[in-house]
């Protein structure tokens, strides 16, 4: 089994790429939405949050745990590695180099939240891939706001766009790397706004890296039947509601959507206001 997580449903973004590229395995989706947003949190909050997600996954046999979240990749990757070491897990940061091999202008905008750009795992990316280019970051909080009610389109979205994308359109950007998961649900208003702009996802990358990984990991087939279960912290009515308008396709009653338990996390994490 392949676990995915998310602070919400923005990982759903690099479920589909997974579900399209692996379509025999089964799949564990688990959105951390009752805690959404993770991007202003504290290290150690998301540190505690991820772990108790990593922890259930386990509990359901999971070979490999997909954080599906920049932010909690950026500050928890290397403490879930080292925890749980015959676990691999797989992670996402944002595409600096691909970014860097597609603009002309030589200037970059890097959209990702105050959790990923502020961590060192970014200052250290920036060092290593951004050779030659002059990178801008910019937070976009009301991106997940947006993704997380459903609300891709429409005037909201727009001027959301608007104020995150143009100081960096005016500076001369030409390459915008969606550096959080939930981003790539606002693409299409972001290639509508500023068509000239290249827009960088690496849901696809994220995903062949799993593949990868599970080649590696594995002596024969697996033995997956092609399902997957979402679960959230969240309200499960809710993400019943917004599969559909996220993935884009008409309700499927097969599909498994359940609450998680709240006792995966120790008391303090429960505490801790989203
Ligand atoms: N989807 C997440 C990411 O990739 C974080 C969004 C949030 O919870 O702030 O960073």
């Amino acid at each position: 089994m392949i676990g995915i997580m998310d602070s919400g449903v923005g990982g759903l973004s690099v479920w589909r790429e997974v579900r399209a590229l692996l379509p025999g395995e089964d799949l564990v989706y688990v959105g951390d939405s009752a805690f959404c947003p993770y991007g202003a949190k504290p290290p150690e909050v998301l540190r505690e949050r991820v772990g108790g997600i990593v922890r259930y996954l386990i509990s359901r046999e999971a070979e490999v745990i997909v954080l599906a979240c920049n932010s909690a990749t950026i500050q928890a990757i290397e403490w879930c590695r080292e925890t749980w070491p015959e676990i691999a897990f797989v992670g996402m940061e944002p595409g600096v180099k691909p970014a860097v091999a597609a603009s002309r202008s030589r200037i970059i905008g890097v959209l990702a939240t105050e959790a990923s750009l502020t961590g060192e795992m970014f200052a250290r990316l920036v060092e290593r891939c951004g050779e030659g280019c002059r990178i801008l970051t910019q937070a976009c909080p009301r991106f997940v706001e947006l993704v997380e009610e459903g609300r891709l389109s429409g005037e909201e979205a727009q001027s959301a766009v608007r104020e995150y994308v143009e100081p960096l359109a005016s500076e001369g950007a030409d390459v915008l790397v969606l550096g959080c998961t939930h981003y790539p649900f606002l693409k299409q208003e972001v290639a509508r706004l500023y068509p000239g702009m290249t827009l960088i996802d690496t849901g696809l990358a994220v995903a062949r890296r799993v593949k990868d990984v599970l080649r590696l990991k594995r002596s024969g087939p697996g033995s997956g039947q092609g399902g997957t279960a979402f679960l959230t912290s969240g309200d499960p009515d809710v993400l019943k509601r917004l599969l559909p308008v996220l993935l884009g396709r008409a309700e499927d009653p097969d599909l498994v959507i359940s609450g998680l338990e709240p006792s995966l996390f120790s008391q303090e994490a429960q505490q801790i206001p989203s």
